[in-house]
Formats: structure tokens, C-alpha cells, sequence
């Protein structure tokens, strides 16, 4: 199917011993946002995880059955792994920035891909990367002060802005609001939607009026298992499965 980004099939995960995940069936389509919701400990940060290799480096970890980009196994050894994490890239619960400048922390992944040439090109990809993510106005004249010395939502919008400097296809984000105010949270959630137009978007969310204002479709999670994906709306309001509508309505997690 032409819209398919990225897709899953029985994606199995083990730490040790104890399977995380039971085999994961899911596509993730281009241009939309994909919102994963479930209880504490159901395995969404793993399954996010195996959409760009970020299990890699966890001892103990294995993978098991497929994950495409553009139908390209995502797993295959003969691929860099840096370069599909230059195209699935990824924006963590607590805003990481670097120990550098507002400026190297953006142009820090264009560096090291060499994806710029100059000076110059490297100046546009900051500013332009810094305007996606809503930041631009903000920051324009302290460019040289550490990123690390920018408020927590500032921080994570300099975090997405990283993220989109190395022009990624898939953004991954785990929880992106969860350390902001409702004011940081507003913004960042107005930017994802902006985003959207450009890139694929894959979010875990805890708060479900989240998952309802940015998403269009929505995947429950429960014990490991992918219980149901739908359309947001249809999840939220008629969900297929008891445990879903058990979830939605607080009755667990
Ligand atoms: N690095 C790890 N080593 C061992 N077990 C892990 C590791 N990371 C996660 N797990 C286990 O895998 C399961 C799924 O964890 P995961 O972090 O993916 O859940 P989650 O849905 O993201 O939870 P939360 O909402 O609390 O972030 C849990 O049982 C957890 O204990
Ligand atoms: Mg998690």
C-alpha cells in the first residue's frame, strides 16, 4: 500500500528472559500522526524503540519479526543504523539537550551526517530547523548561550528541532510533554500539528485528551499486546475491545 511509512509484523521483544512484546502488528501510515496509549509498563516505549533501532544498544535486548521504512527492513545488518536513526529520528520524555550552544546542539546532527557543505548552509539549516519548531523568534539572538540554559519547553522544542535538522522522515517521541507546563504543552502540541504536513509522527501519550487533540489514529496497548488501533475518535468514544474501553474510561492504569 503506497501510504504505508513504516510497518510492524510480529515484532517480538525479549530483556533476558521476559518477552516485553508479543508480536506487534501495525502500519504506521505517511503524513500522520500515530498516537500510542496503554498502561504504565505495556510495553509502549519498547515498541517505539523498535521502529529505529534504539534496542540496539540496551543489554539483553532482542528483537524479533519485521519493521519496514518505505519497505526496507529496518533490521537489515547490511544497514547503518546511524542513517536510519538520521531518518527515523527521535524526541525523549525529558528534553535532552546537549552541553553546547543553542546553535551546535541543532547543527550537531547535519555535522556528522555532513549533510551541509558551509557555513552558510549550515546558518539556513539551524534557522530553518529552529522555525519548524516554533523556536526561531525566541532564540534568534542568543544563538551562542547553552541550550541547556533555555526554559524545559524551550528546551524540548530545541530538542525537536535537533531532531528535524538531519530532515528525518518518522519522528519518534516518547512522553515529549510530560515534563512541560500546560502553557509548553500547548505548543508543543500546535507544532506537532504543524509538523505533520512534513514528516510522520509516532507519539506516546498518558494523557488522552493528548492523544485526542493531535492524533488521527490511535494503537492501545495492554500487557505487551497491540489490542486495537483505530481511529482516534472511534477508540475514544466506541473502542472494539472491553480493555480498551476499560482504559479510556479509568477503570485501570
Ligand atoms: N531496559 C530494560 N530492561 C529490562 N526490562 C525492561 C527494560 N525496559 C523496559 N523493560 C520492561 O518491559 C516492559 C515494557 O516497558 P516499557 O518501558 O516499554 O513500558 P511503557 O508502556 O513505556 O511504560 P510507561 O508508560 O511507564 O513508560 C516492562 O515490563 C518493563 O519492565
Ligand atoms: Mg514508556
Amino acid at each position: 500500500m503506497a501510504d504505508v511509512k513504516m510497518s510492524a509484523r510480529q515484532v517480538r521483544v525479549h530483556y533476558g528472559d521476559n518477552e516485553a512484546l508479543h508480536g506487534i502488528d501495525v502500519d504506521i501510515r505517511r503524513n500522520e500522526v500515530l498516537a500510542l496509549i496503554g498502561p504504565s509498563g505495556c510495553g509502549k516505549s519498547t515498541f517505539l524503540r523498535c521502529l529505529n533501532r534504539m534496542n540496539d544498544s540496551i543489554e539483553g535486548c532482542r528483537v524479533s519479526g519485521s519493521v519496514t521504512l518505505d519497505g526496507v527492513d529496518v533490521y537489515d545488518p547490511a544497514l547503518d543504523v546511524v542513517q536510519i536513526r538520521a531518518r527515523v529520528g527521535m524526541v525523549f520524555q525529558k528534553p535532552n539537550p546537549f552541553p553546547k550552544s543553542i546553535y551546535d546542539n541543532v547543527c550537531y546532527g547535519p555535522r556528522i551526517h555532513g549533510l551541509t557543505r558551509n557555513r552558510t548552509e549550515l546558518d539556513e539549516v539551524v534557522e530553518t530547523s529552529l522555525r519548524r519548531a516554533g523556536l526561531w523568534e525566541e532564540v534568534k539572538d542568543r544563538l551562542a548561550a547553552p541550550g541547556t540554559g533555555l526554559s524545559g519547553g524551550q528546551q524540548q522544542r530545541l530538542c525537536i528541532a535537533r531532531a528535524i535538522a538531519v530532515s528525518p522522515e518518522v519522528i519518534l517521541m516518547d512522553e515529549p510533554c510530560s515534563a512541560l507546563d500546560p502553557i509548553a504543552t500547548a505548543h508543543i502540541e500546535e507544532l506537532i500539528d504543524e509538523l505533520r504536513r512534513n514528516y510522520t509522527i509516532v507519539i506516546v501519550t498518558h494523557n488522552m485528551q493528548q492523544a485526542a487533540r493531535v492524533s488521527r489514529r490511535t494503537a492501545f496497548f495492554h500487557l505487551g499486546n497491540l489490542v486495537e488501533t483505530g481511529d482516534t475518535e472511534t477508540i475514544f468514544t466506541n473502542p472494539g475491545d472491553q480493555r480498551t474501553q476499560d482504559y479510556i474510561t479509568g477503570r485501570f492504569g
